[in-house]
């Protein structure tokens, strides 16, 4: 029988399972499903875990992991190179940093189901300049009763980048961000984090400063146009990208309002409209938290990827909302006078750069971005 107390705990819980129930237009397969109880069903081990880590944080959600499955017990993940963000990203870093996330959660999810993931990264070697079709990693998972559990696991599922202005009047709790800062200072990463004073005030100006330096370099900006999924039926035919939904959008949509190409353009309406909803995402951080290796090799990038993905858990594990803020991190030429800057400000330096760099606060629940599901990521 229903008691009062589970009508109440069902009423808490209901726009969290409104957001992962968010129904798709007929005939579309449902955005959010890979985030329903991952890896349920699932007999083979590798499956689990890899139904978990397509969960993983990435850039621009572009989701570029191809996954081999050869042999009884291996997986072999190499990059979708119709994934990537050349001008944004030139180098693939952040590319790099998704598939180092990617990487975590599904070791994570081996620890629960009782395995341990054997991870020999870039087995072929490292691809420099950009990525290649050479493998990021081979993975043999191995059955293994003493492997421990990890506790981060449990909050696979209700990780999220957060883009909603942040609560200006809570700081974090100081032992939270110190526990965010912790989880993220692995395999001789540095982390570090600055709270409310003049060093915010200062970020929170160079950071929006990145923000509207892409919007007036037109390729960069294209680059991330292309990846708004505007509306509920775009949404679910990709199932990747940045989402744009809610009434609102579907409305300005259906009155031409809200295109593609006025997005293209920096001085449209939606723009001027983009730029008051962002504005406030930095003025209202009250803290940031970013990450560097010893160098910038790719094991270095794939050690932030993993140790941005823990941080991220252990923030959400904590009620804290994260949101990395890359802008200014990114490697092309019309933003390299803020990349200096930027750098210059964090500690980094040309040979260990600063690799992530997030806004953290408390922040509304927001929804599960969309993922395409593990069949798509299959090689035939
Ligand atoms: C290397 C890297 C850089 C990112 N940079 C940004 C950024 O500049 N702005 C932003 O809103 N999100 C950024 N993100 C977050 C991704 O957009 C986000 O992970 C993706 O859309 C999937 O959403 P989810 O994290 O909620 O699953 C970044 C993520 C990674 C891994």
């Amino acid at each position: 029988m229903l008691s009062r107390r589970h009508v109440l705990m069902f009423l808490a819980t209901a726009p969290a399972l409104a957001g992962l129930g968010a129904c798709a237009p007929a005939g579309l397969p449902d955005p959010v499903a890979a985030w329903r109880t991952p890896g349920a069903g699932e007999t083979d081990p590798r499956r689990h875990a890899l139904a978990h880590a397509i969960l993983a944080p990435n850039p621009h959600n572009k989701q570029p992991w191809l996954i081999d499955l050869p042999g009884a017990d291996e997986i072999v993940l190499t990059p979708d190179l119709t994934r990537m963000l050349p001008v944004t990203d030139p180098p693939n870093r952040q590319i790099v940093i998704g598939c180092g996330a990617f990487l975590e959660l599904l070791d994570l999810a081996a620890r629960e189901n009782g395995h341990r993931a054997e991870i020999s990264l870039w087995p072929e070697g490292e691809p420099q300049p950009v990525l290649d079709t050479r493998p990021i990693a081979h993975i043999r998972l191995v059955k293994d009763a003493g492997v421990a559990k990890d506790p981060l696991y449990r909050h696979i599922t209700a990780r999220r980048t957060n883009r909603e202005p942040f609560d200006v009047t809570r700081l974090p709790a100081a032992a939270d961000l110190d526990a965010v800062v912790a989880a993220a200072r692995r395999g001789g990463l540095t982390a570090e984090k600055l709270v409310e004073s003049d060093g915010v005030a200062k970020l929170r100006d160079l950071v929006w400063r990145g923000w509207t330096r892409e919007m007036a370099t037109p390729a960069a900006l294209k680059e991330s146009v292309d990846v708004m999924r505007i509306g509920a039926r775009e949404i679910a035919t990709h199932r990747d990208g940045i989402s744009m939904d809610g009434p609102m959008i579907e409305a300005l949509k259906a009155l031409g309002m809200l295109s593609r190409e006025a997005m293209l353009d920096p001085n449209s309406q939606a723009n001027k409209q983009g730029a008051a909803i962002w504005k406030p995402l930095a003025e209202t951080a009250p803290a940031f938290f970013w990450m560097r290796g010893a160098d910038n090799s790719r094991a270095t990038q794939i050690a932030v990827g993993r140790a941005y993905a823990r941080a991220n858990l252990e923030a959400t594990a904590r009620g804290l909302a994260m949101h990395p803020w890359s802008m200014a991190l990114q490697e092309y030429p019309e933003i390299a006078d803020l990349y200096a800057e930027q750098q210059a400000m964090l500690g980094g330096t040309a040979a260990a750069p600063v690799q992530m760099l997030a806004r953290i606060g408390y922040g509304r629940d927001v929804k599960p971005a969309p993922r395409r599901g593990l069949s798509e990521h299959l090689k035939a």
